[in-house]
């Protein structure tokens, strides 16, 4: 094929004049099967707390988390993501190893309904510490050894309790290999591993916190998340965290890391994920409110960017607008 063709041989617009022929070339399409909602859980019954900085989206109880994700399913959404919002906190975020524990009482309760909805656990101690890092303290800064135990432990029991896929976002070093050995240990060996790999210290996690009340008390994530300002060193994460036995490979957030997308699938061939982060989310509901951008459009242009980058599977709090726009399309 020529890229050097000359007008008025060459017109590139001959393709764009009718819409059955955009349809006809259009090159990347989003699927249902391509996304992935996240949804909290929190302890009570009937409990619906909104979360101010996320439109739309909802501290849910067990009960009513059930209902929202028979709507998702009945949407055409074949998976959620599951956050937990504990009723105590500790030091060491152990308390999100208990048998009994919200995510895991969760997860059975959708399981009991909804039996082919995947559920993707997210393993992290953020959401389970008092002072809101991913894993026990020493010296001022979160210990990496110590807190593979602990996520080890977690992802054991999210297995146990159900969950079809374990996703480690903490950023601790050595953490998928030690998590999968822990899950063939028990027995869990088909469950995938989908590893937050790249995972930047980003701004765009702001509203998230709220909605897990998990800000951390003092300093930031910057000594296990990664610098906003780095690549190479992204493709070294997911290329350790292929080799520990990560079957997915996640990039977050999205939108300000196309590149990086871009680059984890040219280099690995593997299947990718990327989160379209709470941040990420805020902006455009607050504009569309505002009546400053056409939300639906600019939602769809974004998610459909991150499905051109590379990404298969993307993890959005828009999934059910989403859903809604394609089942009319
Ligand atoms: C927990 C975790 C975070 C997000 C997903 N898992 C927050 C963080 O690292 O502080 C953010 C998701 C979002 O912003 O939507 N480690």
């Amino acid at each position: 094929m020529s890229y050097n063709a000359k007008f008025p041989q060459t017109r590139l617009r001959r393709l764009r004049y009718n819409g059955t022929v955009r349809k006809m070339v259009t090159e990347t399409s989003l699927q249902l099967s391509d996304l992935v909602m996240p949804l909290f859980v929190c302890p009570g019954d009937n409990v619906a707390n909104p979360i101010n900085s996320m439109p739309g989206n909802f501290q849910l109880s067990v009960d009513n988390l059930v209902k929202e994700c028979k709507e998702i399913h009945g949407k055409g959404i074949k998976a959620v993501l599951l956050f937990g919002i504990p009723d105590y906190k500790d030091d060491d975020g152990t308390v999100a190893c208990q048998e009994n524990g919200i995510v895991q009482r969760a997860i059975r309760a959708i399981k009991e309904e909804l039996s082919d909805l995947m559920i993707i656990a997210d393993v992290c101690n953020c959401e389970y510490t008092k002072h809101g890092h991913c894993g026990p303290i020493v010296d001022g800064d979160v210990d990496n050894d110590k807190t593979l135990t602990i996520l080890a432990r977690q992802s054991v029991s999210l297995a146990q309790a159900g969950a079809d896929m374990i996703a480690p976002s903490d950023m601790m070093d050595g953490r998928v290999g030690v998590i999968r050995k822990a899950l063939d240990e028990n027995g869990f060996y088909k469950i995938p591993i989908m590893s937050y790999a790249a995972k930047y210290a980003s701004g765009f996690y702001g509203p998230f916190r709220e909605a897990a009340g998990s800000a951390p008390q003092f300093g930031d994530r910057s000594s296990y998340q990664m610098n906003p300002a780095n690549t190479n060193e992204a493709l070294r994460e997911i290329s350790l965290d292929i080799e520990e036995g990560a079957d997915i490979v996640m990039v977050k957030p999205a939108l300000s890391y196309l590149d990086v997308i871009c680059r984890v699938k040219d280099t690995f061939k593997m299947p990718v994920a990327a989160y379209n982060v709470s941040g990420e989310f805020s902006m455009v509901k607050a504009a569309g409110a505002q009546g400053w951008i056409d939300e639906k459009r600019v939602m769809m242009e974004i998610i459909t960017s991150i499905k051109r980058a590379g990404a298969d599977i993307i993890i959005t709090y828009h999934a059910k607008d989403i859903a809604d726009i394609l089942k009319n399309a």
